[in-house]
């Protein structure tokens, strides 16, 4: 029988996530795949802390290099949600010979050309199915996908805490705040949840996303992002109003030979596809020239979907189904999103004449609530800045 030893750098949500998958599937593993899988140590912040799914007290430790360096180690498993220190431990991991999985999209969009590099040079894997849309597998099937398709579009509801805020906002009446707290409880958000509620963990899955089905590095800096925390219930309700719900949206695509790219809130028609997208679901459409539009559909966030990714990765990695692919060549196509326009809700306070120069349409005075001509989204981002009290919401009148 193969035995298989893990290493576990992260014990929260996903890594507990990751236990309690072992523990009910051990005999299953041992009997159907002939392989016995023990996590022989775990990286944690606080020894004392109280964990939920119970391990060997000895198996902790402090100290990364205890796994990464651990001549006993196979596979390592990054879940901490850190990023420079988690680069630190996937190098480390991989420069001693370990095959990698992490969920932690964060460090992967920084560092993804130069893990896959590493991974490809010393033969190694270095998977991250779990990083984006959760137990939805993803990466895998567009690695697939873009074997024999050009991609024209890839998009889609990518953030579990988002998702289930402007679901309870819209179809209960929850206020931002406690709903925000709700999807912390159940371990859907970010430590930092400023990183889901602005934006940034939707560009960082976009980022991969993007960087895989179009062949090239699409970097953080080439995409706009705009989140939902200045979304208010006045918001959903005028929009509700006109037969519409919000959705944060990470949409990248091809338009005539130049890559546009960009994460924002979008008020889609109620029955479209991703109206339909509710809770901590998440769902990610991908549009090939061959085989046309694919849709995937599943839990985005949460402890077992997730943990199901990871263990699928590793699963992948012992029975050798798949070795790091190849990405970031092939195309080199100008990415230039600053150019993205659109027709925007735009809820703002006082007297401001630019931003009033560009409604079409007047929904509200007080507070002022216009819908725009079609604009540049760079061009009203400038207008606002980081106005507290201004919410943009791009008005989609397509397909989605
Ligand atoms: P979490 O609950 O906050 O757990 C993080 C774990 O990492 C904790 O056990 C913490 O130790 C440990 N840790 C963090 N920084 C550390 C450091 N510097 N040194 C040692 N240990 C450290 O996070 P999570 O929800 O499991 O998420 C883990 C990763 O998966 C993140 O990258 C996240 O983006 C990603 N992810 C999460 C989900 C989800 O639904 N939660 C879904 C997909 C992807 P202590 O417990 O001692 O504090
Ligand atoms: N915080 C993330 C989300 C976890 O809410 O989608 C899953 O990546």
């Amino acid at each position: 029988m193969k035995k298989v030893h893990l290493g576990v750098l992260g014990y929260g949500t996903v890594g507990q996530g990751v236990a309690k998958i072992i523990q009910e599937r051990y005999e299953q593993f041992k009997e159907m795949i002939d392989v016995d899988i023990e996590i022989k140590k775990v990286l944690v912040r606080d020894l004392s802390k109280e964990r939920e799914i119970k391990l060997d007290e000895k198996v902790f430790t402090l100290d990364y290099k205890e796994i990464t360096e651990n001549d006993e180690i196979d596979i390592v498993i990054e879940l901490t949600g850190e990023i420079d220190k988690a680069y630190d431990m996937i190098v480390s991991a991989l420069n001693n010979g370990k095959d990698v999985v992490t969920a932690n999209k964060a460090v992967v969009s920084k560092y993804f050309e130069e893990f896959t590099c590493i991974a490809k040079e010393k033969d190694l894997n270095f998977l991250y199915e779990a990083s984006v849309g959760g137990g939805i597998p993803i990466i895998k099937p567009l690695y697939d996908i873009v074997k024999l398709n050009r991609v024209k579009r890839v998009r889609g509801i990518m953030n579990g805490t988002c998702n289930y805020i402007l679901s309870k906002m819209t179809e209960e009446g929850s206020g931002y705040l406690d709903v925000l707290k709700e999807a912390q409880e159940l371990g859907y958000a970010e430590a930092d949840p400023s990183s889901d509620v602005n934006g940034d963990d939707t560009l960082r899955k976009l980022r991969i996303l993007s960087t895989i089905a179009f062949k090239q590095p699409i970097i953080e800096d080439e995409i706009l992002m705009d989140g939902i925390s200045k979304i208010k219930a006045s918001d959903i309700k005028l929009l509700e109003k006109n037969g519409r719900v919000i959705k944060l949206i990470g949409d990248t695509w091809n338009e005539d030979g130049t890559i546009k790219s960009i994460v924002q809130p979008v008020a889609v028609f109620k029955g479209s596809y991703f109206s339909s997208v509710n809770g901590a679901f998440n769902s990610i459409t991908v549009e090939g020239d061959m085989v046309g539009e694919l849709k995937f559909y599943g839990s985005g966030a949460g402890m077992l979907p997730t943990a199901n990714a990871v263990l699928t990765d590793c699963l992948d990695i012992i029975l050798e189904n798949q070795k790091t692919e190849t990405h970031g060549v092939g195309c080199d196509l100008e990415v230039k999103s600053d150019t993205i326009s659109g027709k925007f809700y735009i809820r703002y306070e006082g007297d401001n004449k630019e931003l009033a120069s560009y409604a079409d349409e007047v929904l509200s005075e007080s507070p002022y609530v216009i819908i725009t001509k079609e604009v540049e989204f760079k061009k009203i981002k400038q207008i606002v800045s980081d106005d507290e009290n201004t919410a943009i919401i791009r008005i989609e009148d397509g397909d989605y």
